[in-house]
């Protein structure tokens, strides 16, 4: 048996798949064990919401999903194609760095502060990946973006520097610049938690309509409202470990481990 999964040819689509699959993730940062043994799988379509405390590795798994953090040992899958995967020697190697690069890209990315181009335009913000990435013109990629403003409820602001925009504005051209890649998995990380509540309605909505449409998220929020009625499935993340993943009616009607219960006593 080889010691490492194989990876799949370049654009090899396994048929049934998960599109994302994490099994036993381990990541340290220095003696700091911060992930202990994650393990995840998601299906088409499937919005799986992560709630926990401060400082419990939410962000750390998401960031090592999509290869802004490395792990140090567990398998990374992505729509069937291996990133990240462990010998039984217990040596973690990733995909070559274009390979990995490659397949990172079928996920697009939003976080809790935007991370917009402050220097660029709404319209430039959204096309400037698909030309530096996918080289296309800026006359092939405009229209796309129109409709991907439209899409989020901004035609207006095509023009306008993100300075100008409100925070639930910014987080929305953040959601449409992500899309202009065509991912097919979005990742959220805590999209609503720098927003002053009246603007986090529009953001969610938008993310809803996404759903809607059977896009696949992970997403890390504090809304609880959001994870019970979107998520098909809510995971609880304490200290580093995945402590318990339930469909959302149930994790909310019947949370399993006492840690859930007491975190949810605390939110609700
Ligand atoms: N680059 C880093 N270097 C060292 N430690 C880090 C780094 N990034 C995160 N950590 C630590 O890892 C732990 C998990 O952090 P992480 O940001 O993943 O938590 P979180 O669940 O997203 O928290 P929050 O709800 O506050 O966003 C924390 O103890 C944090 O201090
Ligand atoms: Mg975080």
């Amino acid at each position: 048996m080889p010691a490492t999964t194989p990876d799949r040819s370049p654009g090899a689509v396994t048929d049934g798949a998960p599109m994302i699959d994490a099994q036993g993730i381990h990541k340290r940062f220095g003696s700091l064990h911060v992930l202990k043994n994650v393990s995840l799988r998601l299906d088409p379509g499937e919005v799986v919401a992560i709630i926990g405390p401060s400082g419990s590795g939410k962000s750390t798994f998401l960031r090592c999903l999509n290869y802004l953090e490395t792990i140090d040992q567990g398998r990374i899958a992505i729509e069937g194609e291996t990133l990240a995967s462990t010998s039984a020697q217990g040596q973690c190697s990733y995909a070559p760095e274009r390979e990995a690069r490659r397949i990172c890209r079928k996920m697009g990315m939003v976080f809790q502060h935007f991370n917009l181009f402050p220097h660029l335009s709404v319209l430039q913000n959204i096309i400037e990946a698909p030309m530096v990435v996918k080289g296309l013109t800026a006359a092939e990629i405009t229209p796309k973006a129109e409709a991907l403003l439209a899409k989020v409820g901004l035609s207006d602001k095509a023009g306008s520097y993100p300075a100008r925009l409100s925070g639930g504005q910014k987080q929305r051209v953040a959601i449409a610049r992500a899309l202009a890649m065509e991912p097919d998995i979005m990742l959220f990380d805590e999209p609503t938690s720098a927003l002053d509540p009246e603007l986090t309605g529009e953001v969610l909505r938008t993310m809803r309509q996404l759903a809607d449409e059977r896009m696949t998220m992970l997403v890390v929020t504090h809304e609880m409202g959001f994870a019970r009625e979107v998520a098909s499935k809510v995971v609880f993340m304490d200290q580093g470990e995945l402590i318990e993943a339930q469909p959302a009616r149930e994790f909310f009607a019947h949370p399993q481990h006492a840690r859930t219960r007491a975190f949810l006593e605390h939110m609700l």
